[in-house]
């Protein structure tokens, strides 16, 4: 059997009704004698389309595993490929071939000259600013109010009481470095006058990092109006509260 098998694929040529000796016909002899009666043209035809149908699959597989300079085969373009210049890209159009220019000597752009030391800075006369920059309204406090839950409460509480939910975390993992928040509302924290606070919350100050770059000029001195109210609301002498709000305590 196998080798009238081996025998016809060889010569190929048409066995049907060539008888052979030793051929017994099974299945399998059948089976071949079948195949061989497909001309060859279709099998060298379709073993071609089959490997170019490959091709498509190679060409992806190399082209995602190697890298080209060349722009990638983009077939939407919308906003994808624009006429602009990339951070540290050269340009001939300038002497020194640096696209991104440096600054203009002595120019500020327009609103940005931050003159007002106790807006930015909270200073004033050279020392520390007694008083809120902005003017305070109920907006004011309520605004601070909700900055302070979001950029200060994580670590310091939403009372002030330095037990915020990283603080608690870090007590939890048994942090060997942590520092723990300041209590904000105690009577040292009410000492400290505005223009101290909006330093230490722009520039940060030992283990407490900066929120002058998260948070906006305006929005840090709602936070120390809140912070004002916050701390009225949890220390405070009965002297200092209105006489006519003292039957309302308990
Ligand atoms: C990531 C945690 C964290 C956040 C958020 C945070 N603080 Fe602090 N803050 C600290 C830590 C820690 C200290 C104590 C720093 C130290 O003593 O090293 C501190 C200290 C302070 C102090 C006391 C500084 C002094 O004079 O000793 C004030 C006031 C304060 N924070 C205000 C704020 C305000 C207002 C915000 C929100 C804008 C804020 N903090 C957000 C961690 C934080």
């Amino acid at each position: 059997m196998n080798e009238s098998h081996s025998d016809e694929s060889c010569t190929n040529e048409s066995p049907m009704n060539k008888p052979r000796e030793n051929e017994s016909y099974t299945n399998a002899s059948y089976v071949s004698d079948v195949r061989s009666s497909v001309p060859r043209w279709i099998i060298y035809i379709t073993v071609v389309a089959v490997v170019m149908s490959w091709l498509p699959l190679a060409l992806i597989a190399r082209a995602r595993a190697m890298r080209s300079s060349d722009p990638k085969i983009h077939i939407v373009q919308d906003m994808g490929i624009q006429p602009k210049y990339k951070a540290q890209a050269r340009s001939e159009i300038f002497a020194d071939s640096r696209a991104m220019r440096p600054n203009v000597p002595d120019t500020i752009a327009r609103g940005q000259l931050r003159d007002d030391d106790h807006l930015y800075r909270g200073r004033v006369n050279d020392d520390w600013a007694k008083y809120n920059a902005v003017p305070i309204t109920e907006a004011l406090v309520r605004r601070g109010q909700q900055r302070f839950e979001i950029y200060c409460a994580p670590c310091h509480g939403l009372a002030g009481a330095g037990d915020g939910p990283i603080h608690q975390r870090a007590v939890k993992l048994g942090e060997p470095k942590w520092v723990p928040p300041a209590l904000l509302v105690n009577q040292q924290r009410r000492e400290q006058v505005e223009g101290y606070l909006f330093d230490i919350i722009t520039n940060g100050i030992r283990n407490m990092p900066a929120y002058g770059p998260q948070v906006l000029t305006e929005d840090r001195w709602a936070i120390i109006a809140y912070l004002r109210a916050l701390q009225l609301s949890r220390d405070v002498s009965i002297q200092e509260v209105p006489v006519s709000e003292r039957d309302r305590l308990r």
